[in-house]
């Protein structure tokens, strides 16, 4: 069977470090593109990657380019173009310049790349998201964002240092929009099937959930320059793992809700199926009317966010 074809639109941090684990899974072939001017820089990147493989033994092609042509025929695009925060910044400070960086990285994929799934980690993500499907005019199963996995990872993350146990054993998941009002839900967190309730105190848990909330503002204050990129690239490459595989997995990701949980037309955080058909389903599950008006909440956010796009 030939190699799926991954496509990186932006070899930045997160694309460089998505390149590598993307890689060493042998997920696929992969080319790294990012602007014309950055193109010796791009190829330097992938040729560094190649010139890893006797190390790490993987049997992928890795190339670089400054031009768009080069995604022809991808199955898979991932978008990590965009400019990143700085501390001081919130996500939504960022609308004005990376809505334009989408608009015309829609135009070339919708030109090059017509078929492939498209995972965006661009910020504000649920409004750049919803603008991505906008511009391009592909179907909702073919576009998503990563967020709501990096934000349950995050969760986990917290859980398993705050129990001392093993991450392995974490489960937990975040909906809602990818900012502060995100809902991590404490009821789905558990430790090797046990109930976080019944393992930590009220207090703890409160920490937790804060701490998810801020966690990308916490990496940005520490990082001074930037925001994170290998859990952001880690996140994403659970969601191209699951498509390329076929794997049906749930995880959480900014879909399209068209009535799912009362919203309808945006893109915000719900689980999903994702297998070969890209966002296959938007699981749908009865919510406490807590969770519900919580959900509300980071609905309006995103709500106001997309209206600012003015699309
Ligand atoms: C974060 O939360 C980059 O928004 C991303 O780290």
């Amino acid at each position: 069977m030939p190699r799926k074809k991954i496509s990186l639109v932006g070899g930045g941090q997160i694309g460089g470090i998505l390149a590598l684990i993307a890689a060493q899974k042998e997920l696929g072939d992969i080319t790294i593109v990012d602007l014309p001017q950055l193109e010796d820089p791009m190829k330097g990147k992938a040729l560094d990657l190649m010139a890893l493989r006797p190390h790490d033994g993987y049997d992928v092609n890795i190339s670089g380019s400054g031009d768009y042509a080069a995604i022809t025929g991808s199955d898979l695009v991932i978008i990590t173009a965009g400019l990143a925060r700085k501390p001081g910044m919130t996500r939504e400070d960022l609308l004005e310049i990376n809505l334009k960086i989408i608009e015309s990285v829609a135009k070339q994929i919708k030109q090059h790349a017509p078929d492939a799934f498209v995972i965006l980690t661009t910020n504000p993500l649920d409004a750049i998201v919803y603008a991505f499907h906008k511009y391009s005019g592909f179907s909702k199963q073919q576009v998503v964002g990563m967020a709501g996995s990096l934000d349950s990872g995050r969760f986990k993350a917290f859980i398993a240092m705050e129990t001392g146990l093993s991450v392995q054993d974490v489960s937990g998941m975040v909906m809602g929009g990818h900012g502060p009002a995100m809902i991590p839900l404490i009821r789905t967190a558990s430790v090797g099937g046990i109930p976080l309730v019944d393992l930590l105190t009220t207090e703890q848990i409160d920490a937790i959930v804060k701490r998810t909330q801020q966690a990308g503002t916490e990496i940005v204050k520490l990082l001074g320059n930037g925001s994170a990129f290998y859990s952001p690239a880690a996140a994403v490459i659970e969601m191209a793992e699951a498509y390329i595989k076929d794997k049906k997995r749930v995880i959480p990701c900014a879909a399209l809700c068209e009535g799912e949980y009362d919203i309808d037309g945006y893109f915000v955080g719900v689980p999903c199926i994702i297998g070969s058909g890209g966002v296959e389903k938007v699981i749908e599950f009865d919510l406490t009317p807590e969770e519900q008006s919580q959900l509300e909440k980071t609905i309006e956010a995103v709500k106001k966010t997309v209206e600012e796009t003015g699309i």
